[in-house]
C-alpha cells in the first residue's frame, strides 16, 4: 500500500491522480479528509484518511500497513517538526520506502532557511534505516498561477534581475515520483528535478506577453522592496515572503541549469513552460473589473 501526505496538494494531488489512473491501491491522508473525499470523488478507488501530521499517534493509525509513503509537506514554520514526525511514525509502522518532496540545496548551510529544514529532515530520512527517494526540483511552474492576476494586468514583479531561472510542472514530478515507487532500481537516489528550459524573468514575461497577446513588462525591485511588496500586496506572512526572496537570490547566485533527468527516468522530455501557459491562458488574460 502506498500512502500519500500532501494528496491535497500540488504535487501529491497530481500524484494521486497518476497512481489511479493506474491502478495502484493508495491511501491518502489528510487533516480534511471530508473535504478530499469530495474533491476525489466516488469514483476513485482510493482509501482517505484523517491525520494531522502534529499528532503521531494519528499519523501511525494512517500508516498501518503501508509499505510505502510519499512525503510532500507545505512549508511552514513547523515543517521540520511535522514532516519528522512522519518519517518516525513511518519508520514505526514498518514503512520500507519513503519518497520526499525536498528542494534545491537542500544544505546545511543553505542561504534558503526552507531548504535548511529539508537537509534535517532528510538526514533524519537516512538514520532510519527505510529506503529514501529524494526528489528536488527547482519553481513549480503551476505556482506561477499565484502571479496570473497581475501578468493579466502587464506586469511581473520579482528580485531576480536576469538570473536563469528554472521551472518544473508537478505533473512531471508526479511521474518521476510514480516510477520511483514502482520501480526499486530507482528508489533510494537523490534526483534534482528541472524543467527543459531556464528563463529569466525578462524572458518569461517576453514569453507572457507573446502567448497572451497584450504586453508583459518585468520590474524588479531590491530583495527588501520585493520583501515589502510581498508582504503588502499579496499578503504573505513574513517568513513566506523571506522564503519567496531567498529563492530568487538563490537563482542569482547559482544559474538554475536544466537537466534530462525527468526524460532519463520517463522516456519522454518534460513538460515545456511554452506548454503550460497555453493551457492556462484564460488565467493569465482575465484581469478583474474591480479590485
Ligand atoms: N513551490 C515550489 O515551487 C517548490 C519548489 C521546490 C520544492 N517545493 C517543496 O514542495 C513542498 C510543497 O509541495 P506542494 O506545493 O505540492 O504541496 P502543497 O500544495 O503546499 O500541499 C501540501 C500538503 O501539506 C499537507 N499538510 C500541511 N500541513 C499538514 C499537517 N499538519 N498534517 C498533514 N498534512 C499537512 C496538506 O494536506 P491537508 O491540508 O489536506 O492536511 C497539503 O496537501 C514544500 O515542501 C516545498 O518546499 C516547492
Amino acid at each position: 500500500m502506498i500512502t500519500i501526505i500532501g494528496a491535497t496538494g500540488a504535487t501529491g494531488g497530481a500524484l494521486l491522480r497518476r497512481l489511479v489512473e493506474r491502478g495502484i491501491p493508495c491511501r491518502a491522508v489528510s487533516r480534511t479528509p471530508d473535504k478530499l473525499r469530495v474533491a476525489i470523488g466516488a469514483e476513485m478507488p482510493v482509501e482517505v484518511v484523517g491525520a494531522d501530521a502534529a499528532d503521531p499517534r494519528a499519523l501511525r493509525a494512517a500508516f498501518t500497513g503501508s509499505t510505502q509513503l510519499f512525503l510532500a509537506m507545505a512549508n511552514s514554520p513547523s515543517q521540520v517538526e511535522l514532516e519528522i514526525n512522519a518519517i518516525d511514525a513511518a519508520a514505526a509502522c514498518g514503512v520500507r520506502h519513503v519518497v520526499k518532496l525536498s528542494a534545491p540545496a537542500a544544505e546545511p548551510d543553505s542561504p534558503v532557511a526552507i531548504s535548511r529544514g529539508h537537509w534535517q529532515v532528510e538526514e533524519r530520512l537516512a538514520a532510519t534505516g527505510m529506503v529514501g527517494t529524494v526528489l528536488r526540483p527547482y519553481a513549480f511552474m503551476q505556482k506561477l498561477l499565484l502571479n496570473a492576476q497581475a501578468v493579466a494586468e502587464g506586469v511581473l514583479i520579482g528580485a531576480m534581475r536576469d538570473a536563469p531561472c528554472n521551472y518544473i510542472d508537478v505533473r512531471d514530478i508526479a511521474d518521476v515520483a510514480v516510477e520511483t515507487l514502482l520501480r526499486p532500481d530507482l528508489a533510494g537516489a537523490t534526483y534534482a528535478l528541472t524543467g527543459p528550459q531556464a528563463f529569466s524573468q525578462p524572458e518569461l514575461a517576453d514569453l507572457l506577453g507573446k502567448l497572451t497577446g497584450h504586453p508583459v513588462r518585468y520590474i524588479d525591485l531590491s530583495p527588501d522592496d520585493f520583501h515589502a511588496h510581498l508582504i503588502r500586496t499579496a499578503h504573505m506572512p513574513d517568513w513566506l515572503a523571506s522564503h519567496v526572496v531567498e529563492i530568487q537570490q538563490l537563482a542569482i547566485a547559482r544559474p538554475e541549469a536544466p537537466n534530462n533527468t525527468v526524460e532519463t527516468v520517463l522516456g519522454h522530455p518534460a513538460r515545456t513552460l511554452d506548454t503550460f501557459i497555453r493551457e492556462h491562458l484564460t488565467m493569465f488574460t482575465t484581469a478583474p473589473l474591480f479590485r
